[in-house]
């Protein structure tokens, strides 16, 4: 592992990484609370983050939802008007900008806050679902977050059954689509970034590794290093919302000189 390379010191982007940017046709970046947290959505596992204050097993779990439908409908309508009420940073729209930039770019996220999108993102995978879609747990309809009034109660389908958020709760198991295509883009980009992420919930944290073992060109972004630090080939000590946008900005450099 070379590094850290701190911001503020120099160039953040090693000589390496700028030749790798310059090369790589597949690109492939996964995400975690951290990208968003410079747009002022708490983290999880950072210091103040989510589960200092909150237990999981209470919020984050079926059998939760089952227990105190209430609690968990209102503790999600709170954190959907959070996220409603901020804008995505200079990391995301960097990582919008990167999607046209290289022959092919794999966003994924475990990330249910849109900001992807909303930065303009076209294309993103989303390993841990979407805190502005619901379904119900009995038929199975869908619906959109506008549906769902920030109210202390548990709404029900006209079905009768509840509606919970459609994100992934702890025990549960990913969308199969997503995770497969986010498995596969791991094993054959060039270079893989790994955002924001403590890299401490699989199977998410397995994709660096996933992309290390068949050849890519492994970074962590991230003030901290992660649980998988030591994993990487490159680890880059700074916010996303500082660094991406110079790590893009090299990669345009290069690009527009080929
Ligand atoms: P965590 O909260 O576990 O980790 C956030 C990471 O972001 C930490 O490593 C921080 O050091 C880093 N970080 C903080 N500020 C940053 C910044 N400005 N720029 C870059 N990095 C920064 O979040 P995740 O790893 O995303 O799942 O957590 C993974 C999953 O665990 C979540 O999707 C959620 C959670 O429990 C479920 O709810 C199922
Ligand atoms: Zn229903």
């Amino acid at each position: 592992m070379t590094g850290p390379f701190t911001p503020g010191s120099g160039s953040m982007i090693s000589p390496t990484l700028e030749d790798v940017l310059a090369r790589a046709r597949h690109v492939a970046v996964l995400t975690g609370a951290g990208v968003s947290a410079e747009s002022g959505v708490p983290t999880f596992r950072s210091a103040g983050g989510l589960w200092e204050k909150y237990d999981p097993q209470q919020l984050a779990t079926y059998e939760a939802f089952s227990q105190d439908p209430d609690l968990v409908w209102s503790w999600y309508s709170w954190r959907r008007e959070t996220i409603r009420g901020v804008e995505p940073n200079p990391g995301h729209y960097a990582l919008a900008e990167a999607a046209s930039l290289f022959e092919r770019f794999s966003l994924i996220t475990q990330n249910v806050d849109n900001l992807h999108r909303r930065a303009g993102n076209p294309e993103v995978h989303e390993l841990h679902g979407n805190i502005e879609r619901l379904r119900c747990i009995d038929c199975g309809t869908f619906f959109h977050g506008d549906e769902a009034p920030p109210s202390k109660q548990a709404q029900r389908c006209k079905c009768g059954g509840l509606i919970r958020p459609d994100v992934v709760w702890f025990g549960e198991m990913l969308p199969a689509n997503e995770l497969q295509f986010a498995q596969q883009a791991a094993a054959n980009c060039d270079l893989f970034l790994s955002v924001g992420t403590a890299a401490m919930v699989y199977p998410a944290a397995m994709l660096p590794l996933t992309a290390r073992q068949h050849g890519a060109y492994v970074v962590e972004i991230n003030p901290e290093p992660s649980a998988l630090a030591h994993e990487m080939d490159e680890c880059i000590a700074g916010a996303s919302g500082a660094v991406l946008p110079v790590l893009i900005d090299t990669a345009r450099r290069h690009r527009s000189m080929t």
